[in-house]
């Protein structure tokens, strides 16, 4: 593994181990409500606080965008940073939430990782080397039936009920199994393993998918133009599928792939 990819995988799993801790500890995370089912606790920013510290020691002069902390986005080397996605199952004692760590080099995502804690999955990739989970090369699913498929349609306030309703009701009319989980990162992460065929959401932030995007890439899936439209400062939809059902999502969602 090159000495980046390392740095990378040794960032995530201290975060992880930082994150499990508070998890399990007695007086469980603390949150409050920064907006309507917008959760916070100390351990968001704390994780981002760690993993800034980090990059500062590891990569001087890189910059970082992060959730909590924001950051300048105009230099050639951004490290993005999500510290703890899936904030409100964390805050609410539910084992599905991770650290999503990516660099972006030259506006191209070079590298990504994806680290869930509490199941201890690291989800890994290098651009044009692959995408690992656990060591082992992930591929995108198979399937090429939609009414064999699983779809997760993520749903956050910034957008109406009813545009969120719109898609996961024509998802599940086509016959998918449509799921929400609460974690986007983790939504891309599964797709790249195999274990969903898509993931879905009309408004979603850089830190939730700069990792996961080269995942699912990586791993031979297909994603939408993301970065388009400053994606990074101000967000977009994002659709990421298997190579088999990409065009059906793609006509269900209303969101384009990319070239
Ligand atoms: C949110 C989660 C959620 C997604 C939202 C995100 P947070 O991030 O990834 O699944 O639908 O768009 O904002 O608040 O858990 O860091
Ligand atoms: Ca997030």
């Amino acid at each position: 593994m090159t000495e980046l990819m390392t740095s990378i995988e040794q960032m995530v799993r201290a975060a992880g181990d930082m994150m499990r801790t508070a998890f399990n500890a007695p007086d469980r995370p603390a949150y409050s409500l920064k907006g309507q089912q917008d959760y916070l606790t100390v351990t968001d920013g704390a994780v981002e606080q760690f993993v800034r510290e980090q990059i500062a020691a590891r990569f001087p002069g890189d910059g970082v965008l992060g959730e909590e902390a924001g950051g300048l986005v105009d230099g050639p080397r951004l490290w993005i940073v999500d510290p703890i996605d899936g904030t409100a199952n964390f805050a609410r004692q539910i084992p599905h939430f991770c650290i999503s760590l990516g660099l972006m080099v030259d506006g191209q995502m070079e590298a990504g990782a994806i680290y869930e804690p509490m199941h201890d999955e690291l989800y890994i990739a290098q651009r044009g080397k692959g995408a690992w989970l656990n060591g082992k090369p992930m591929r995108v699913s198979g399937i090429a039936d939609l009414k064999a498929s699983t779809v997760e349609v993520g749903w956050s306030t910034r957008i109406p009920v009813d545009t969120y309703l719109a898609m996961a009701g024509k998802a599940a009319h086509a016959g998918c199994s449509v799921r929400r989980a609460g974690s986007g990162s983790l939504g891309l992460a599964y797709v790249a393993a195999g274990r969903t065929e898509g993931y879905a959401e009309p408004h979603i932030n850089s830190w939730d998918v700069a990792a996961g995007l080269l995942l699912v890439t990586e791993a031979g899936g297909r994603v939408n133009d993301f970065w388009g439209q400053d994606g990074l400062r101000v967000g977009n939809a994002v659709l990421v599928t298997n190579a088999a059902l990409a065009e059906a999502f793609s006509s269900l969602t209303g969101i384009a792939l990319a070239a």
